[in-house]
């Protein structure tokens, strides 16, 4: 019998592909709100069914500001996910938090300035709460899986998003700190904001891949030395979603999000077109 539950996997840099999937195939899913980033990898591991992502795109085609969040979130929600675990590199703006550490990400700053950031408007004004942005269940099972998988995960972190695609100046990356981020990345946000709007519960695990720039002993963020290291995590990464599946409760209880949407429409049925 199938599990009532439905994995959205969105993998990002240095993760392009998820190994092992039974009844594995891509297949295209439009949007009405653009084009997702690659066709979305339909599998399933066990009773689990998972949709995979790339964020992307195979071959690493998007840059972050040209990702299509509104269509990724939409194409998974269409393609029957019920829960998003999000998979991202990110800088550390944290001595302890060093390269090859994994952080299940619990809060967000959002300083991404151009792009679309949500499902509403055009005759339909809605406010969700985003108070707490990630299912704290969908984090909790995250954060597990990253120690199944034999990694090491800080349970919290707050991210920085940026919009890039250059990395951050000195200056920056010390205000950050200051503010009280913990990691820094690209692509989280809008994409975090978009699955509460789309009433879909949604967890981070970001992947550290450098110290950004604020140490002094750093001299910049080294690509190279990026890609490396998301290589390594890359193969955690995987290791963590099939940790994941296999430790989902065989039933799918309702998930502590999913009453955001409850009361957040303000436009009367009698104005919606
Ligand atoms: N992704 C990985 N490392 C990053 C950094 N230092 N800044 C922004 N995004 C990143």
């Amino acid at each position: 019998m199938s599990s009532a539950w439905t994995i959205g996997v969105i993998g990002g840099s240095g993760l392009y592909r998820m190994d092992g999937l039974q009844d594995a195939e891509w297949l295209p899913v439009s949007s009405t709100f653009g084009k997702p980033s690659d066709e979305i990898l339909f599998g399933r591991i066990g009773d689990v069914n998972l949709r995979f992502l790339p964020r992307h795109g195979r071959g690493h085609r998007i840059p972050p500001g040209e990702i299509d969040a509104r269509a990724n979130i939409d194409a998974l929600k269409r393609s029957g996910c019920t829960d998003i675990l999000a998979i991202s590199a990110i800088g550390s703006l944290r001595e302890h938090l060093a390269p090859g550490h994994f952080v299940a990400v619990d809060q967000f700053i959002d300083r991404t300035v151009a792009r679309p950031a949500s499902f509403f408007g055009n005759g339909l004004a809605a406010h969700v709460s985003l108070a707490d942005p990630v299912c704290p269940r969908l984090s909790a099972l995250a954060a597990d899986a990253v120690e199944a998988a034999g990694g090491q995960v800080a349970r919290g972190g707050t991210y920085l998003a940026m919009e890039g695609p250059q990395f951050s100046t000195r200056a920056e990356s010390r205000l950050y700190r200051q503010w009280g981020a913990d990691v820094i990345g690209m692509t989280a946000m809008p994409e975090a904001r978009l699955a509460r709007e789309a009433g879909l519960p949604y967890a981070l695990v970001g992947m550290v891949t450098d110290y950004d720039c604020w140490r002094a002993e750093n001299e910049a963020v080294d690509i190279g030395e990026v890609v490396a290291q998301m290589r390594t995590n890359g193969d955690l990464a995987r290791r963590t979603v099939v940790c994941f599946v296999a430790a989902l409760p065989a039933r799918r209880e309702a998930s502590p999000i999913d009453t955001a949407l409850d009361g957040a429409l303000l436009t009367a049925p009698d104005a919606r077109d």
